[in-house]
């Protein structure tokens, strides 16, 4: 799997998330360290690798000046290999139970077996039992000097206020489609994959953010790969199921236009070519939304890493049309799941928009 190999071994190969990675480091370089940290945020966003590279830069025999293990002492060594037996990974998800989280309290007793921290990174910490967390809290409340706690969550609002206020919290972002774009950019040049941009924009938007999501879909490509083949946008297109963004544009162009019997004859193409309508609704809507955001809010476009793909895609669309369009398709999707004719409610709106 390509989101192994290239997970990030230092804290300047992790893809956005500034804001955690630079207080880590600051807290290397000042030899302040919490005895716990509550890292929440979306799946895939890497959690768990700074948690890791955290763990790893605390124990590091030769740590860099800014704060970064050097990947190479003998501890760096058995963390990359995963023999470290300062780590201690729980996955609570599978382990929610007290004797689960007693188990942890007096391995947290006895001293970490290089003498330096014991670090527990405890998984999806919000699946815990209500008794194992107030286990979980007693040993919060007293940590032993050389212990270190990560809790990773993707549900944050599950946590007990008495937990939150015991730890250190960083709240994770998503990653944009700009940085995920970029990233596996690289991953394929790394792996000598030629893919078209297209496709591999069509991969970062359709990943919601994790960027792990999007590395699987590219270790899929991989599988498939042929030497000196260049892999096309329709093809991935195909793979996963997604509708290309510029079928959203050609459709939201036409509507601006006041074409209502290209507008439907448009519709009839795609259900016809075997598209799900829900679905293709769906990733208009999204389309929609952006180009209204675009003229509504650019930096809400900026802050989502989308602001230049939408540029040569739409041309001038007047706000308040933009927000009919996206009305009555919402209305319409909705309305299509009991519709006897799935096309149906979309000419409808196609019809009233136009
Ligand atoms: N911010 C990131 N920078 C670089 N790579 C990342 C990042 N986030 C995820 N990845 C890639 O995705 C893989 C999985 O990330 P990670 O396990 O850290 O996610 P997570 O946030 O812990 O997700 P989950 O909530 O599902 O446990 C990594 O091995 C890496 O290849
Ligand atoms: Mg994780
Ligand atoms: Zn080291």
């Amino acid at each position: 799997m390509l989101y192994r190999k290239y997970r990030p071994k230092l804290f300047s190969e992790v893809v956005g998330q500034g804001h955690v990675v630079q207080t880590l480091q600051g807290a290397l370089t000042s030899g302040r360290i919490g005895h716990a940290y509550l890292f929440s945020g979306p799946r895939g966003t890497g959690k768990t690798t700074l948690a890791r590279i955290f763990a790893k830069a605390l124990n590091c025999a030769e740590q860099c000046k800014d704060g970064n293990p050097d990947n190479n002492c003998e501890s760096c060594v058995s963390f990359n290999n995963g023999s470290s037996m300062d780590l201690i990974e729980i996955d609570a998800a599978s382990n929610r139970g007290i004797e689960d989280i007693r188990g942890i309290k007096d391995s947290a007793l006895v001293s970490a077996p290089s003498g330096k921290y014991k670090i527990f990174i405890i998984d999806e910490v919000h699946m815990l039992s209500k008794d194992a967390f107030n286990a979980l809290l007693k040993v919060l409340e007293e940590p032993p000097a050389h212990v270190v706690f990560v809790l990773a969550t993707t549900e944050p609002h599950k946590i007990l206020a008495t937990v939150l206020s015991r730890v250190q919290r960083f709240d994770f972002k998503r990653i944009t489609p700009k940085q995920i774009f970029t990233t596996l950019k690289s991953i394929a040049a790394a792996e000598e994959m030629k893919i078209e941009d297209e496709g591999l924009w069509a991969i970062a938007f359709s990943s919601d953010g994790a960027l792990r999501d999007a590395e699987v879909a590219l270790s899929k490509l991989r599988a498939v790969y042929q030497k000196r083949q260049i892999i096309s946008a329709d093809y991935i297109n195909d793979m996963l199921g997604i509708v290309p963004r510029k079928y959203h544009a050609e459709l939201l162009n036409t509507l601006v236009k006041g074409d209502k019997s290209t507008a439907i004859g448009f519709i009839h193409k795609i259900h016809d070519s075997g598209v799900d309508l829900e679905n293709f609704t769906k990733g208009f809507l999204e389309f929609s939304r952006e180009a209204l955001l675009a003229k509504v809010s650019p930096a809400t476009l900026t802050a989502m890493g989308r602001e230049n793909t939408l540029q040569d895609e739409i041309s001038g669309a007047d706000p308040k049309l933009l927000i009919k369009i996206i009305t009555l398709f919402t209305v319409a999707r909705s309305e299509m799941k009991h519709s006897p004719i799935q096309q149906l409610p979309l000419e409808l709106a196609i019809l009233e928009i136009t």
